[in-house]
């Protein structure tokens, strides 16, 4: 055969082939046609009538309402269509953020929810005071991370608790050079005020502050609704006096921390992990209690929908680049009295999931287990511990006669 015929023939079977595979789309085209339905509107191009990225109404619960106002303010473009709902109310949505923080307790919202007289008080309080994020602080360390911290450590303290504070800085918080890598400690407090009834202990903090040079103390009750403030107010801090640690651990002051074991995972990350890490014991598919006797109640007119996934609030590990972003994004995101659901809520804000990690056991171990001084070698934190429990596991995980081969 001469090349030229060759080559006529492949040709030939090309265009035989094509044929056939034309057929074929042809065929199954309207078969997909006839399948669907007879209306004939499969046969037109759709074309949506309202834009794809319209918001629904505007929501019926307060919270939700005003993660919408906080979306629209932050977009508005985005978020046009909600400004103009009947519920008329956006209408006076500021279009500045100045006014997004606003600190003087705010009345009106005893209207914008219909149950708020039956509420429990301390759940009206928190809604008084949801817009205001910015309060004083009473004793600040501007100097804590002058080390340029690997880890810093942030934990979650209450006035009172001297001993949790001591326990934990003669063990796994002990702020300085841990495993070749240099560590640094805040501890985070509220204010006790009199309409609490606490004692003054001022005087004493005042003391323990000049002494060790670890506690950050904001003026305002120190409560269980207002932990989320105290993240946003670290989180503020950090961004201020801390924006170099590489790595920050926020956790309670009743836990027992396996610092060294964490500082080896860590050197261990590979670096495109490292920036976006967020790891603790994650929570997924939670929705709010609906029992009013309940620590973590949220009423109906408040919240509506599922959790996003959320490293419960006992402790969590994350990049200081990945604590920035939160910073920023945080302002976008209305408090919300769970704080460790309110992290959660951040995360997803920017797109991140955190991470489940099973040394995160801020539900304990299983009780047969806490006896064992090898048991804490595996793990990275385990709640909840007394002072001194923290002070014998950290002896144990020191003993080099302890043998967990
Ligand atoms: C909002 O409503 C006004 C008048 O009620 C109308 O002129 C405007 O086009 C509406 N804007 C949007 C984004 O729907
Ligand atoms: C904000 O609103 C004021 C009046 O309400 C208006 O003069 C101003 O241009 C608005 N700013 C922006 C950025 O839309
Ligand atoms: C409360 O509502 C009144 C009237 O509706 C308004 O003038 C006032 O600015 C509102 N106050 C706050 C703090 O939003
Ligand atoms: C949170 O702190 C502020 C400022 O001290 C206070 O007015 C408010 O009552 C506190 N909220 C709760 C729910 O305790
Ligand atoms: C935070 O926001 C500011 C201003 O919007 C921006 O310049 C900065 O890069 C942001 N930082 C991070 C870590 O995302």
């Amino acid at each position: 055969m001469s090349v030229g015929r060759r080559k006529a023939k492949v040709l030939c079977w090309v265009m035989v082939f094509n044929i056939f595979i034309c057929i074929l789309v042809a065929l199954s085209w309207n078969l997909g046609q006839g399948s669907s339905g007879d209306d004939g509107s499969l046969r037109k191009v759709r074309i949506p009538y309202r834009r794809f990225w319209q918001q629904q109404k505007l929501s019926e619960t307060f919270w939700n309402r005003e993660q919408q106002r906080l979306d629209f303010i932050s977009n508005p473009i985005l978020n046009s269509e909600i400004s103009n709902d009947s519920l008329g109310e956006p209408a006076e949505w500021p279009n500045d953020t100045k006014a997004l923080d606003r600190c003087e307790p705010d009345r009106n919202v005893s209207m914008q929810i219909w149950d708020y007289n039956s509420l429990p008080l301390r759940f009206q309080d928190f809604l008084l005071h949801m817009r205001c994020r910015t309060y004083p602080m009473l004793i600040n360390q501007p100097h804590a991370c002058d080390s340029k911290p690997y880890l810093l450590l942030a934990i979650k303290s209450l006035p009172p608790h001297f001993d949790r504070r001591q326990a934990i800085r003669e063990s796994w918080g002990r702020a300085g050079v841990m495993a070749n890598r240099a560590v640094a400690t805040v501890f985070l407090l509220g204010a006790t005020t009199l309409a609490d009834h606490f004692p003054d202990l001022s005087g004493m903090l005042r003391y323990e502050a000049e002494l060790h040079r670890d506690l950050l103390q904001w003026d305002y009750r120190d409560t269980f609704f207002n932990l989320t403030l105290k993240e946003v107010l670290f989180l503020e801090w950090f961004s201020h006096h801390c924006p170099h640690a590489q790595f920050v651990l926020k956790g309670d002051d009743d836990v027992f921390v396996n610092t060294p074991k964490i500082i080896h995972f860590l050197e261990g990350l590979p670096e495109n992990r490292a920036k976006d890490l967020f790891i603790g014991d994650v929570i997924r598919n939670a929705s709010p209690h609906r029992d009013p006797k309940l620590k973590y109640f949220i009423p109906q007119s408040v919240f509506v929908g599922q959790y996003p996934p959320y490293a419960g609030g006992g402790g969590f590990l994350y990049s200081g680049e990945l604590a920035l972003r939160l910073h920023n994004v945080s302002r976008w995101v209305p408090l919300y009295p769970i704080d460790d659901v309110y992290t959660g809520m951040c995360l997803q804000k920017l797109g991140l999931v955190p991470d489940k990690h099973s040394g995160f056991r801020t539900f304990d171990v299983e009780e047969k287990h806490r006896n064992k001084p090898c048991v804490y070698r595996s793990l990275m934190l385990v709640h909840s511990r007394t002072p001194q429990e923290v002070i014998k596991l950290w002896s144990w995980l020191l003993d080099p006669n302890v043998d967990c081969q």
